[in-house]
């Protein structure tokens, strides 16, 4: 079972995703445990708060060392992965993910306001990730978009495992069209080939719709998907 420990000054904002839908399903399978730790529960009365401003050039509040660092070593684990969720950090990519849900625990540190104290980072934090190139207000959003992405990776989780095999960028190529009854919606049909209950068709139409979509959309990963398929499938 996966356990992910989250710091943050709110927790009202983990625990309304982790009461939901997949990830709520998650633990009621026993795939995953959530343990939201409160911040705010880990400052002294010489903290005076959770932030203060910076020392030097930088600009805007600066989280402080001390609360989040207790907050850490009462978890009390021998070895995780610390996430830091940055718009500084490494790219958070599917096979990132892959890699997260095969580890037994993880520790997601939510930075607020500028930044936080360079020390937590230098001593704690072993992935300092970002989910994209744009900023946002907080950490709690892109922990809860990467604990979503990596939860529904482990096995167990999703009703149909295979799902998540033709994940877009699970191969290289984005996913393809999705259809389900009716067949016909005020005039919008279901193409002719997935009511022809001739599989390989079906397949090969599949893979036709993820590479056009994929050329189109995506040249870095159709490039990809060329040199490992050694020009098969690929014109
Ligand atoms: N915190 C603020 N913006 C972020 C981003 N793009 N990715 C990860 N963490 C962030």
């Amino acid at each position: 079972m996966l356990t992910i420990y989250v710091i943050t000054p709110f927790p009202d904002i983990l625990n309304a995703i982790f009461g939901q839908s997949m990830l709520k399903k998650a633990v009621d399978r026993e795939k995953v445990k959530y343990v939201v730790i409160n911040l705010f529960d880990f400052v002294n009365k010489d903290d005076g708060g959770i932030d203060d401003y910076p020392f030097g050039v930088s600009k805007g509040m600066i989280m402080k060392a001390g609360p989040v660092l207790r907050a850490f070593n009462s978890i009390n684990i021998k070895k995780a992965r610390v996430v830091f969720p940055t718009p500084d950090g490494q790219l958070f990519t599917q096979k990132i993910a892959t890699d997260l849900s095969n580890e037994s625990s993880l520790v997601f540190v939510c930075g607020h306001y500028k930044g936080i104290d360079q020390r937590i980072r230098d001593s704690i934090v072993t992935d300092e990730l970002s989910i994209g190139d744009y900023v946002l207000t907080n950490g709690e959003l892109p922990s809860l978009v990467m604990i979503d992405s990596i939860v529904r990776l482990i096995p167990g989780v999703l009703n149909h495992y295979e799902s998540a095999e033709t994940d877009s960028f699970f191969d290289d190529l984005l996913d393809g069209p999705h259809y389900t009854r009716p067949r016909d919606y005020e005039g919008l049909k279901v193409p002719n080939v997935l009511l022809s209950g001739h599989h390989q068709k079906i397949k090969d139409w599949f893979l036709d719709k993820r590479i056009e979509k994929t050329k189109k959309r995506r040249k870095d990963l159709f490039e990809k998907y060329k040199s490992k398929n050694n020009g098969e499938k690929n014109e």
